[in-house]
C-alpha cells in the first residue's frame, strides 16, 4: 500500500480527537471536583512519568483559541474533545454553572475558529467521591451518569451537533478493575465485567436521555449519538486450534462485540455471557435491563484504531489472582513495534474491522475516531527552524493507515471521517507527557508553547486536498 497515492472522498471529514482530562489543566478552577486522576495525583505522583500529575493537562485552557486555530490552519474540520464530569456537576451532582460557562466558552472558541466541536461524555475521569460510593460496581454511579448526561444535553443541546456516551468503555474494567494498571489497582476479572456490563447500562440510559430530550426539542433535531471504542482487531496464529480460535472468540466478544451489538441491536453478545457465567463470572442483572439496554442503540459509531489483538489459547485457565483466563498473547515473529508504547503498527488491521463491520453491521456509520503515533520525547531531533523532524515516521503511519481506510472505502465500508490522537502533543496519562503524538509540539520548557512539527505540513496538505500521498 505505501507507495501508492490514493483519494479519499470529498466529503470524508479530517479533524482532531482529544480529551477534557488530557488538555485542559485548571484542576482546581471554574468548580471543577476532584476526579480520579487527580486523587491518584495526590497519592503518588511517583507513578506518572517524570511526576507530571493530572493537574495542567496540556494547559489548553489558556491556549484554547489559539489550538483551534492551530486546528483550523490543519486543514481540520472538526475536533472532538470531552466535558469533565468533575468540571460540569458539582459535589451534589448538580450543574456547576462555572462549569457550563467553561464549556459554552470552549464550543464557541471553536466554532469561531471553524472547527466544529464533538463532544463525549466520559473519558476515564470519574469525579473521586463516585469511585468511593462504588465506582462502576454501584448502580448509583450509573444513575449518577444518567443524570450528568441528562444535564450536558439539556445545557448544550441548541449547540452541538455530534454527541457520544463513552470513550473506550472496555479500558477502565480493564486497566482500573482486571489488569490493575490504574488506581484503584484491582485484579478481579469478575469485577471488571460488572463495571463493564454497569458502563453499558450507563450508555443506554444516556442514550435514551438523549432520545427524549430530543424528541421535546430541547436537543437539536439534527443532532446524532455515539458510542467510541478502541476496537481491536483479533488474530491468532497461522493453523490454529480449536482452543485457539476459543481464545479469539472470547477477546473479540468481550473487547469488540459486546459494544457492536449493545450499539447495533441493544443486546449483549449470549455466546459470551454464557461462556463467562460457565466460569463462574456472573453479570449484576435486574429486572428492566434487557428494556434500558434495548435502548442503547447509535446512530453512528467512533472506531479508535492503535493496535491489534494476536491471541493464543492460555497455557493455564486461571491467573495467580484466582481469575479465569480466556487468552494469552500471541508472539507474532512478522510484528512491527511502536517500542515508545509497546503497542504493535498494522495498518492493515483497520482495513480487516472494516471488513467485519460492513459484514456483520451492514447499516452501521463509523469513522475513525481516534489513530496516532505517540514516540518517546519524539526523539527530540530538530530541523534550522526549530521544528521537530517527526516526517520519517509520522507521516508514513498515517499514510498507510488512510490508505488502508481508502480501500475499506472503496469496498464499501460506511467509514465518514479520520480523527488523528492528540494532533496537539497531550498528557497520556500515567505516561504523562513521554510519547508525543502530536503534530504540534507542546513545549513544557517554554510555558506550553505551541510549536509546529515537520508532520504538520503533510498532514495540511492531505486535509484540504484528500489525496493520501
Ligand atoms: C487511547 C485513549 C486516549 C489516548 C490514546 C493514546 O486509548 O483514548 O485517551 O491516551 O489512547
Amino acid at each position: 500500500m505505501a507507495n501508492q497515492s490514493v483519494t479519499l472522498p470529498q466529503d470524508f471529514f479530517f479533524g482532531a480527537a482529544l480529551s477534557g482530562p488530557q488538555t485542559e489543566g485548571a484542576w482546581q478552577s471554574f468548580g471543577k471536583i476532584e476526579n480520579i486522576w487527580d486523587t491518584w495525583s495526590n497519592l503518588n505522583l511517583g507513578d506518572f512519568h517524570n511526576r507530571v500529575g493530572s493537574y495542567a493537562g496540556n494547559d489548553m485552557t489558556r491556549h484554547m483559541q489559539e489550538d483551534f486555530e492551530l486546528f483550523a490552519s490543519l486543514g481540520f474540520a472538526s475536533v472532538r474533545t470531552s466535558i469533565q464530569w468533575a468540571r460540569l456537576m458539582d459535589a451534589d451532582g448538580k450543574l456547576n454553572p462555572e462549569g457550563a460557562a467553561y464549556y459554552h466558552k470552549l464550543f464557541a472558541t471553536a466554532r469561531e475558529a471553524g472547527v466544529e466541536p464533538f463532544v463525549n461524555l466520559y473519558h476515564f475521569d470519574m469525579p473521586a467521591y463516585l469511585l468511593r460510593r462504588g465506582g462502576w460496581e454501584s448502580r448509583e454511579v450509573v444513575e449518577a451518569y444518567a443524570t450528568y448526561a441528562t444535564t450536558a444535553f439539556a445545557e448544550f443541546g441548541q449547540e452541538i451537533e455530534h454527541w457520544f456516551t463513552f470513550n473506550e468503555p472496555i479500558v477502565e474494567p480493564e486497566q482500573r478493575y482486571e489488569h490493575g494498571r490504574w488506581y484503584p489497582f484491582i485484579h478481579d476479572f469478575g469485577r471488571a465485567r460488572i463495571a463493564q456490563y454497569h458502563i453499558s447500562l450507563a450508555h443506554a440510559l444516556a442514550v435514551d436521555a438523549f432520545r427524549n430530550l430530543q424528541a421535546a426539542g430541547m436537543v437539536r433535531a439534527d443532532a446524532r449519538i455515539g458510542l467510541i471504542n478502541c476496537f481491536t482487531p483479533p488474530y491468532t496464529r497461522d493453523n490454529p486450534s480449536a482452543a485457539d480460535l476459543e481464545a479469539v472468540r472470547m477477546t473479540d466478544g468481550i473487547n469488540n462485540r459486546w459494544w457492536l451489538d449493545l450499539v447495533t441491536e441493544g443486546t449483549l453478545p449470549q455466546d459470551v455471557v454464557d461462556t463467562l457465567a460457565e466460569r463462574g463470572v456472573h453479570l449484576p442483572t435486574r429486572a428492566g435491563d434487557e428494556q434500558i439496554l434495548a435502548r442503547g442503540t447509535v446512530d453512528w459509531l467512533g472506531f479508535n484504531y492503535y493496535h491489534p489483538a494476536r491471541v493464543q489459547a492460555p497455557e493455564h485457565d486461571v491467573d495467580e489472582h484466582g481469575n479465569p483466563v480466556f487468552a494469552q498473547e500471541y508472539v507474532w515473529p512478522d510484528a512491527v513495534m511502536n517500542e515508545s508504547r509497546g503497542w504493535e503498527i498494522y495498518p492493515k488491521g483497520i482495513y480487516d474491522f472494516a471488513t467485519t463491520m460492513t459484514r456483520d453491521y451492514p447499516d452501521l456509520e463509523w469513522f475513525v475516531s481516534e489513530n496516532g503515533i505517540g514516540i518517546e520525547e519524539d526523539r527530540a531531533e530538530r530541523d534550522e527552524q526549530g521544528r521537530i523532524c517527526d516526517g520519517a515516521y509520522r507521516v508514513p503511519f498515517v499514510r498507510d493507515h488512510l490508505a488502508w481506510i481508502a480501500r475499506a472505502i472503496d469496498e464499501g465500508a460506511k467509514c465518514r471521517g479520520y480523527h488523528y490522537w492528540g494532533a496537539i502533543d497531550c498528557w497520556s496519562w500515567n505516561n504523562a507527557f513521554k510519547n508525543r503524538y502530536g503534530f504540534v509540539e507542546v513545549d513544557l520548557a517554554h510555558d506550553y508553547k505551541r510549536v509546529p512539527k515537520e508532520s504538520s505540513d503533510w498532514i495540511r496538505r492531505v486535509a484540504t486536498t484528500h489525496v493520501v500521498e
